[in-house]
């Protein structure tokens, strides 16, 4: 009787561990968190090129897109991280660029699209400039000529969601 007992004990045990083995391995991997391989939205805002004031370029970030959020793409096991935004149509924004290491260089605009553009970018602790060429045709008030100026400006990152 004893040992019938214990040889149950034992087969409960296994039969637990198996179980637990099969749930550990059938149960999908933890959704991924950044930096791991995957789609992300992080929230931003853009400021002022040197004064910590909201600056004029944060109104033009188009909210149908993410919400007006980045867009974050992870593959090679961190190894590319691509940033996308996208601006609204009145933007009259013409070319975009963002200061990566020694200088500006210009964003690359997303095929297709007339307001989209994606660099490489990773250090979402920090503020990261950037600079706008606005081309609005004139004449306009104060501006015979047009609007046809670069426009400085930072962009500070916020929450980085999975999607
Ligand atoms: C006809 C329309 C516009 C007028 C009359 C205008 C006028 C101005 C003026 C007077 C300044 C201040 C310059 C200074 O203090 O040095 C300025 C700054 C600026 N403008 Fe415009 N602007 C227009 C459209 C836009 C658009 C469409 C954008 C962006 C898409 C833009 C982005 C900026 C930025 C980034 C600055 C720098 C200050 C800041 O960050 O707010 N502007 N604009």
């Amino acid at each position: 009787m004893m040992n019938h007992t214990k040889s149950l004990n034992k087969t409960f045990v296994t039969l637990m561990a198996t179980l637990l083995l099969v749930l550990a391995l059938v149960v999908p991997a933890h959704a991924a968190t950044y930096p791991d391989d995957g789609d992300y939205t992080v929230e931003y805002s853009v400021l002022h090129a040197v004064n910590n004031v909201t600056s004029m370029l944060d109104a033009y970030r188009d909210t149908t897109f993410y919400g007006g959020k980045a867009f974050l793409e992870v593959s090679g096991s961190g190894s590319t991280q691509t940033v996308t935004v996208r601006f609204t149509n009145d933007s009259y924004i013409t070319a975009f660029e963002v200061e990566l290491g020694s200088g500006y260089v210009p964003a690359t605009l997303v095929s297709g699209t007339s307001f989209t553009y994606s660099f490489p970018y990773s250090d979402f602790e920090s503020l990261l400039k950037v600079r706008a060429y606005i081309e609005i045709p004139g004449p306009l008030p104060g501006f015979p000529d047009g609007y046809s100026t670069w426009r400085e400006a930072r962009f500070s990152f916020g929450t980085i969601d999975e999607i």
